[in-house]
Parts: structure tokens; sequence; C-alpha cells
């Protein structure tokens, strides 16, 4: 049996994972939840949170589900949340699902959808849940399709945003303030003319570079040959003129691979901007065959975003550097089987391709051309295809961090990301390359306990 169970990246213990939740630094630890389903490897089931914590990003300890569907107001589900940390607690804010039986189509009748909040010192133990708002307190020309509260202190204020769809099918960020954290108030709806898709999911706002970014994962936009080729998206705008009354600028992607959706940013105590997102796509008709072993899916690294050129880079947190072990080996032709987990490095003058596994090519057939990370073996990815990256023309920086079963890679100091699972046989995987000299630096998995 292959070795998928990842090295690098946080997987359920069990069954499901899909968003990053809650994400924040907080006496002394990282803390990451996430949307868990433990009964079910395909996510059929109410949802929970899980929870990892971490004194340095490399040493991971699973401490369970502290947040379950058990009252009245989140009892179809435990949807995806933020985390502020202030005196001493986490606050939590998350939306409760609820579907009623019925003849519904559950985006006019049939769902609730509440923001709530709990608190918690440790991330494993949490005060009673308390009622924030439920659909009421929604605009009324808001579908019930509300949710995924991200909350910030700014100018003295407790600022919130909710990804939302309109009665009129459009994509919308709900701006609230609060005094207290606790009473909010409408401040602001955020609806660009025409319609950009018709769900936001998972909104994230944030400062950077003298700028404010909105982050969100939008659903029910065009696709196109390098643009918006999975089932759903995951972006940014820049919002010149703030949350307030800023205008979003032109929408970039996070990430152009097979499997990114849903992140969330949080900072961290030395005041870096994180991003962690989930390495999977909704509704996508690509598989993961862990879900036959009894799990399914995967976060991604941990990213630092800085401003670039042409919008913001991620790069793999720094932290990761302390995983090098032993001399990295030179690839300049192929190599019958690379380490795993490994990061590869190489710059790529013009035309290049680069073979994984005997079956994952990632190209640029010019110095002009898009990067294209194409499967030619069905299985090894899972029936994915083909996704396409532009880049600026010329030489192209290349990096690729390649665990058991995903590859993330970052192009031009991360200016363009891919991510995808990959789903290697038994035996060594081997690496080919044309077009460039590839440095392999092999890498200490990271520890997982309590799983
Ligand atoms: C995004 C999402 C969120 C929701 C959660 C439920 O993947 O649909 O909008 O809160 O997943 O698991």
């Amino acid at each position: 049996m292959p070795d998928w169970r990842q090295a690098l990246h946080l997987e359920p213990p069990r069954g499901w994972l899909n968003d990053p939740n809650g994400l924040c630094c907080f006496g002394g630890l990282y803390h990451v939840f996430f949307q868990y389903c433990p009964a079910d490897a395909r996510g059929a089931g109410p949802k929970l949170w899980g929870h990892y914590q971490s004194p340095d990003l490399l040493h991971w300890t699973f401490t369970g589900a502290p947040l379950a569907p058990d009252t009245p107001w989140d009892k179809g589900g435990v949807y995806s949340g933020c985390a502020v940390a202030e005196g001493g607690v986490m606050r939590l804010y998350y939306t409760g699902n609820v579907k009623h039986p019925g003849a519904h189509d559950y985006i006019h009748t049939g769902r609730e959808a509440n923001t709530l909040l709990v608190e918690t010192a440790d991330g494993v133990h949490v005060s009673p849940k308390k009622l924030l708002m439920t659909n009421a307190d929604y605009p009324a020309d808001c579908s019930l399709h509300v949710r995924d509260p991200k909350v910030w202190r700014e100018d003295g204020l407790w600022k919130m945003v909710l990804g939302a769809r309109s009665l009129a099918d459009a994509g919308r960020v709900l701006l609230y303030h609060s005094e207290d954290g606790l009473a909010w108030r409408l401040a602001r709806v955020l609806e660009p003319a025409p319609a950009f898709g018709y769900m936001w999911e998972c909104p994230d706002c944030f400062a950077l570079g003298g700028r404010t970014w909105l982050s969100l994962s939008p659903q029910g936009l065009p696709h196109g040959e390098t643009e918006n080729q999975n089932v759903y998206q995951s972006g940014y705008f820049a919002l010149d003129g703030g949350i307030e009354t800023g205008t979003p600028g032109p929408f970039a992607e996070w990430d152009k691979g097979f499997d990114f959706y849903a992140p969330q940013t949080f900072e961290t105590a030395d005041g870096r901007r994180m991003l962690i997102g989930w390495m999977g796509m909704p509704d996508a008709d690509y598989r993961n065959p862990t879900a036959d072993l009894g799990w399914q899916h995967c976060l991604t690294l941990p990213r630092e975003v800085t401003p670039g050129p042409h919008g913001l880079c991620q790069r793999p947190a720094r932290e990761l550097d302390a995983l090098a072990d032993g001399t990295p080996v030179t690839v300049d032709g192929s190599l019958g089987g690379i380490p795993l987990p490994c990061r590869l490095k190489a710059t790529a003058q013009g035309a290049f391709a680069l073979t994984l596994a005997g079956g994952l090519e990632l190209s640029r057939a010019t110095p002009e051309a898009p990067v294209c990370l194409r499967f030619t073996d069905e299985a090894l990815g899972g029936g994915r295809t083909v996704r396409r990256a532009p880049v600026d023309a010329g030489p192209l920086a290349l990096t690729m961090v390649v665990d058991r079963s995903s590859l993330e890679i970052y192009l031009n100091g991360g200016a363009a990301v891919l991510s995808t699972r990959f789903y290697p046989g038994d035996g060594p995987v081997p690496l080919a390359v044309a077009g460039l000299t590839a440095t392999v630096q092999p890498l200490r998995p990271m520890t997982f306990t309590g799983l």
C-alpha cells in the first residue's frame, strides 16, 4: 500500500477535513481549527471543529474536536469561523448551520445561518455557546446563505465580515461593527456591480503593505483557459479606501492548482501575515483515494503573504527551513527516486519540462507561455487533468514542496502558486527534468501527536 499519509500537512486523524478555521497565535501556541467530519471520509455528516496546536508550526498536537453541533442553533453543523485572541481568551466566532426537513431549496427556505460565539483559553475547553445573530438580523435582501464570520479589532471597534448570497444571486460581503464583540450593527453591504459570482464564502480582510485586502472564495465565476479553472475560486481584491468605503480592484486568484479553497489568514507574534488554505475543492469531479483508507483532505502549508509587484506573493513559512535534512541533490536529467518530503528549487531560462512520478508534468513551452501543470497518468492525478498559471515573460524561479501525496508549486517568489494532490504508487518517485537543473533538498517530516 503506498504511503499517502502526509509528512508536512495537517490531515484529519480519520474522516474528512475541509476549511481551516480559527487560525491564531495565542499564548505562545499556534492554533489551527478545521472543519471536521470524523464519522465519514467523504464528508457526509454534520461538521465539527477539530483542533491542532503547535509551538513552532513544525510539531503539531491534535487535541480533539472542541466544537460539535449540539445546540438548536448549530445542530446541522458547526460551520466555518475565526478566532480573536483578547485578554487571555480566544473568542471563536462561527456559523451555526441548521437545515429543516421538508421540501426546501435551502437557499430561500429551510436553512438557518446563525452567528455564534464561544470562548476558550486553550482550544480544548469551551464556554457555553452564545447566539449573536440569526438570519433575521441580516439584510432582508440576503438569501439564507450567510456565513463564515471573520472578526478583527480596528480603530477601537470590533469588525466582522460575513460572506453571503443575495436574493438576486449576487455574492456579497456584509460588514458589521461592534463596541464589545457581542452586539453587532450592519455597516456596509459590499457587492460589486455587475455581480461577481452568486455566493461569496469565507471572507477575510487584512491590512498589508499599506493597503487593505479582501480575500474571499466566490462561487459562480465564468471559467477560462488560465482563469477560474476550478469549480470554485479563492482570491483577493485590493480594497483601496479600506473596508468601510473602498472599491475592489481586480480579482487575483490565490492558487491556480487543482486543490485550494477557503483560505484564512492570521498574524504571527512577529507581525507576519500567514495564510492556510484547504487543499481540496468542493464538488470537484476528481478523486482522493485516501477516502477508501478512512480519511480525506489536508490543509496547505502555512504560507507567508507579502506585497509583490502585481499583488500578493506567498512563500512557505520560513519555519519550514529548519526541516532541511542532509545534503541537497542536484538533478540534471533524471533521478530514479526523490526523497519525500523534499523541497525542490530551480530556475528555468525558457522552455522546460519537469516530470514527477512518471505522470505529473510541469512545463512551459516558451519564455512567454503560461506554466502548465498536467497529469498524463489518470490514476496518479485521481482524474485531475490540466491547470495553467500565467507568469511574467522571461526566466522562471521555481520552488516546489513535495509531500507524500501533494505538491505546492511557488513560481517567481510566490507571485503564482499551484497546489495539487497526487497519488504515487508503491516504490520510489522518479524525477526527470529538461531545460533546468533542479536542487532537491530532503526534508524531515513534521511531528503529529494526539492522533
Ligand atoms: C467552504 C464552506 C463554508 C462553510 C463550510 C462548511 O468550504 O462551504 O462556507 O462554512 O465550508 O463545511
